[in-house]
């Protein structure tokens, strides 16, 4: 795998040669090691944090300034991978002036090199305000989880052929403001593969089949770190959870028996005349008892 750092020209490029963009979210700065070092092209600091990090039921929670410090420690892991921050619930949707502002906060602040927001309409204005202050944008379409209670809930999209329709004038629309690439969530193989032709930006798939220009899927789902509800699309590639708590009921038996730290591996060592001045001050100094607040 080529060690060369991903840019914008080089995802067009990789749309034109037919590579597949391999994109997956992050949210700290060990897991963007991981992603890096496993080859990741492209990295999403995504609102899915709120749910798969902070621990609510929806994408909609999470805020600008817990998005900015996951954005700059993943930042602070990657080399090699496009970086990109989702704009949160409530960032974008008020003006074209309140989505720049926040989108150079991810610039600035957390050193992306995109952000991305979800939806059309008027979501395509804020992308292209974004995009004529000088900040690449990623569109969303489909399944958009910030408004998903609109959408009657995390369900499939374009599943008829009206509402099929929409999501198509949708990513044109993304498309001809000048967003780099789109993501496509949860719509049927056979609508994303009829609609593939009609769009020249990347289409970064997930649960939208196999005909888009990459995929992408949520780091914690893949992993099997997030034991909330499964997609259909989600495929684990591994069982984290299953091992971190292997690993922690180890750690709890070993330190409940005695058994951890051992003197030999994990302790640290004085020299013999300095513990016995030690032991002497202890034997001759009155030392004072520590006055606490509580009386247990
Ligand atoms: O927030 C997120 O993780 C996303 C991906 C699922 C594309 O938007």
């Amino acid at each position: 795998m080529s060690t060369e750092k991903i840019t914008l020209p080089r995802i067009a490029e990789m749309k034109r040669a037919g590579e597949r963009i391999v994109m997956v979210t992050a949210y700290d700065y060990p897991s963007a090691q991981i992603v890096d070092e496993a080859g990741v092209d492209v990295v999403l600091v995504g609102d899915t944090a709120a749910m798969v990090v902070l621990g609510h039921d929806a994408t909609t929670p999470v805020g600008m300034d817990e998005m900015l410090m996951m954005a700059s420690a993943v930042r602070r892991g990657l080399e090699r991978p496009f970086l990109i921050g989702d704009m949160p619930f409530g960032s974008y949707e008020s003006s074209n002036e309140q989505a720049i502002e926040n989108a150079q906060r991810f610039v600035k602040q957390a050193g992306c090199d995109a952000v991305k927001l979800e939806r059309g309409g008027a979501s395509t204005d804020r992308a292209r305000a974004i995009i004529r202050s000088g900040i690449p944008v990623m569109g969303h379409v489909g399944l958009t989880p910030q408004t998903a209670s609109a959408l009657g809930g995390f369900k499939a999209q374009g599943r008829t052929a009206e509402t099929a329709a929409k999501l198509t004038e949708e990513a044109l629309g993304l498309q001809s403001v000048g967003c780099f690439a789109i993501v496509f969530e949860a719509i049927p193989s056979a609508v994303t593969e009829a609609l593939m032709p009609k769009l020249e930006i990347p289409v970064i798939g997930i649960g939208a089949g196999p005909a888009t220009d990459g995929q992408v899927l949520v780091l914690h789902d893949l992993l099997g770190v997030y034991a909330g509800h499964k997609p259909k699309f989600v495929k684990r590639f591994a069982d984290v959870r299953g091992e971190s708590l292997k690993g922690v009921r180890a750690y709890t038996e070993e330190v409940r028996a005695g058994a951890f730290p051992n003197e030999e591996q994990h302790t640290y060592s004085i020299p013999q005349e300095e513990l016995e001045e030690f032991a002497r001050y202890l034997e001759e100094e009155s030392l004072v008892g520590i006055d606490t607040p509580w009386d247990w």
